[in-house]
């Protein structure tokens, strides 16, 4: 089936003891005992598993291509398990403008547990092979960068990785598997903050791990049950929601994404607008070959943080929030709010000056979206 299709009916069979259409939210958190040791349909406890989570991963993993996938109670829920793979010792090469959680929770905690890890600009392959060491086990990538919006070539870093038997793990939330199949592409493991598109409604937060070799699995399922961390009935029942339009919206966002790109670039009081869209991104051709549309996620550059906060003083129908991939645009100033956790001086040097705002452009009528931003851009 195709993937609109398979983002409407995968795990959503109608229930079979009411003939529901949509499958109900399974608010409990044990299952009873038929008899000593038997279970009506295998689920136990909920922490463990519980039906709404298992339609969910069943959604997730068939339309990232995985073998399997599982679902956290956040993205960084799930990113942290996909670290736990991992023992003492071992190294990991992390894209340097990686999204500020990640870089948090390795510096300050994963580095406690004897976890190694370095920043590198996985643009380049070069960067990449250079940083690899003997003891490297995972490469992990976010293409689009957040908030800098800097491309890294999954294929190319996935050949690279398997000569080194090194795990390739792609971290997929700014595009969503409508537009990015890392999995096609080579990499290992996908992971997603599903608080973003995927869900695409700002009402929950989620995060998915998906997975192509059944050890990964395993061991990321044993984690998931072990330290509780996978997704309530509630948030794995909105979830499933919002992937059900998954596709009409990240063709919508695409499109609005596009125009307000184009309108910023040629705005006189924008620098610079960062968006693998436009023609003079410097990776527009890798953003074409890898990528199946834009997006709806970009960057531009005021010059200054005063010009920053007069802008989100300003606007109206934008909302100045964190998160991004909500049906709704967000703008935000990344080097006060999501990438605060990363030190002044390395946000400089990666591109995250004070002066950059990032925008999730959502799917309201797009003139309305450009309006106030040119409204706001006058207080400049
Ligand atoms: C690219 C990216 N990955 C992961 C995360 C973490 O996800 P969550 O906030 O759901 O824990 C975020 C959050 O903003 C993100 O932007």
């Amino acid at each position: 089936m195709g993937f609109a299709t398979d983002a409407i009916h995968v795990g959503q069979e109608p229930d079979p003891s009411t003939g529901a259409v949509v499958a109900p939210i399974y608010q409990t958190s044990t299952y009873v005992q038929q008899e000593f040791g038997k279970y009506t349909a295998g689920y136990d406890y909920a922490r463990t598993n519980h039906p709404n989570r298992k339609a969910l991963e069943r959604c997730v993993a068939q339309l990232e291509g995985g073998q399997s996938a599982y679902v956290f109670s956040s993205g960084m829920a799930g990113i942290d398990a996909v670290f736990r793979l991992l023992r003492p010792g071992d190294h990991v090469v992390v894209s340097e403008a990686v999204y500020g959680g990640v870089y948090r929770l390795a510096t300050q905690l994963l580095v406690q547990f004897g976890l190694e890890f370095s920043f590198v600009n996985t643009s380049s392959q070069d960067q990449l092979a250079a940083a690899l060491r003997p003891s490297t086990k995972m490469i992990y990538l976010e293409t689009p960068t957040n908030p800098t919006m800097i491309l890294s070539d999954i294929a190319a870093t996935a050949a690279l990785a398997n000569a080194r038997g090194v795990t390739l793990v792609v971290d997929n939330t700014f595009l969503s598997p409508y537009l990015q199949n890392p999995l096609a592409l080579g990499a290992h493991i996908v992971v997603h903050s599903m608080t973003k598109y995927l869900n695409g409604h700002s009402d929950a937060t989620g995060g998915a791990v998906v997975l192509t070799r059944p050890a990964d699995a395993e061991k990321i399922y044993f984690i998931q049950r072990s330290a509780g961390s996978g997704l309530a009935p509630m948030d794995c029942f909105l979830v499933s929601r919002g992937i059900k339009t998954l596709a009409v919206r990240m063709i919508q966002h695409s499109v609005n994404g596009m125009a307000v790109a184009k309108h910023l670039d040629a705005h006189p009081k924008i620098k610079k607008v960062f968006y693998p869209g436009l023609p003079s991104h410097p990776q527009h051709e890798l953003a074409r070959k890898q990528q199946k549309g834009p997006g709806a996620m970009l960057s531009f550059e005021l010059g200054s943080a005063e010009a920053a906060r007069a802008l989100l003083n300003n606007v109206k129908l934008c909302s100045l929030a964190e998160s991004l991939g909500g049906v709704e645009t967000l703008i935000s100033h990344p080097a006060s709010m999501t990438h605060a956790s990363i030190p002044a001086e390395i946000r400089q040097n990666i591109g995250i000056t004070d002066g950059l705002v990032r925008l999730s452009v959502g799917i309201e009528d797009v003139a309305d979206i450009i309006a106030d931003l040119d409204q706001a851009l006058m207080y400049i």
